[in-house]
């Protein structure tokens, strides 16, 4: 199933080499590694690993000051971490109709936005890119933030730019069921 080779065998003895591998007081080069390559290549301005995929939603959410009393529009179509996500923040995931694209209908989206919408999260699910054009151009029209959820789409692409360095924040997996798998997801932007 796993594609690993030289490279990844070297880098995790590498790493057990350096017995530097929690990312607590500075260690952990590999994680700084990762994080300012990742960075590097979508094309955001932070990266910040975190444990799961489901994190780094939750966090970003948080970080946009999201929380009790927000809604937050997430695709009636994908995996619940997503809306679980919303939920763990104390806001409310409102499900939203997807069209064609397998992702969120940019219409449905505008019906759905009522004066407690702080966000929204397109999925862009199984490497289908949700419209972000029309996205982003509804969610400034409306003053709210935009999340990717890109967990199932490490690397895709949209009009040239790496999906989930798009929106306010994006949050990738690497899950074992992801198009790169480590054990860690990761936050960027
Ligand atoms: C669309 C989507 N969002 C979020 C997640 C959560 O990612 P993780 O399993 O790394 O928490 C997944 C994982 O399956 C997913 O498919």
């Amino acid at each position: 199933m796993f594609r690993i080779g030289k490279e990844e065998e070297l880098a995790v003895a590498r790493t057990l080499q350096s017995r530097q591998f929690f990312k607590i007081n500075d260690a952990g080069r590999e994680v700084y590694h990762f994080e300012e390559e990742w960075s590097r290549t979508v094309g955001s301005q932070y990266t910040l690993l975190m444990t799961s995929g489901y994190a780094a939603l939750e966090s970003a959410l948080v970080a946009l000051g999201i929380g009790p009393g927000d809604e937050v529009i997430v695709p009636a179509y994908t995996y619940i971490a997503t809306a679980l996500a919303v939920v763990g923040a104390g806001a409310i995931p409102v499900i939203t109709d997807i069209d064609e694209t397998m992702t969120l209908s940019p219409e449905a989206v505008e019906k759905n936005i009522s004066g407690h919408t702080k966000a929204i999260i397109p999925v862009h699910i199984m490497g289908l890119p949700s419209n972000m054009d029309a996205i982003m151009r509804i969610a400034k029209k409306h003053g709210i933030a935009v999340v990717e959820d890109a967990c199932q789409s490490d690397g895709g692409m949209y009009h040239g730019r790496y999906l989930g360095s798009i929106g306010d924040a994006g949050a990738f997996s690497f899950n074992i069921f992801k198009v790169i798998t480590s054990g860690e997801s990761t936050s960027a932007r």
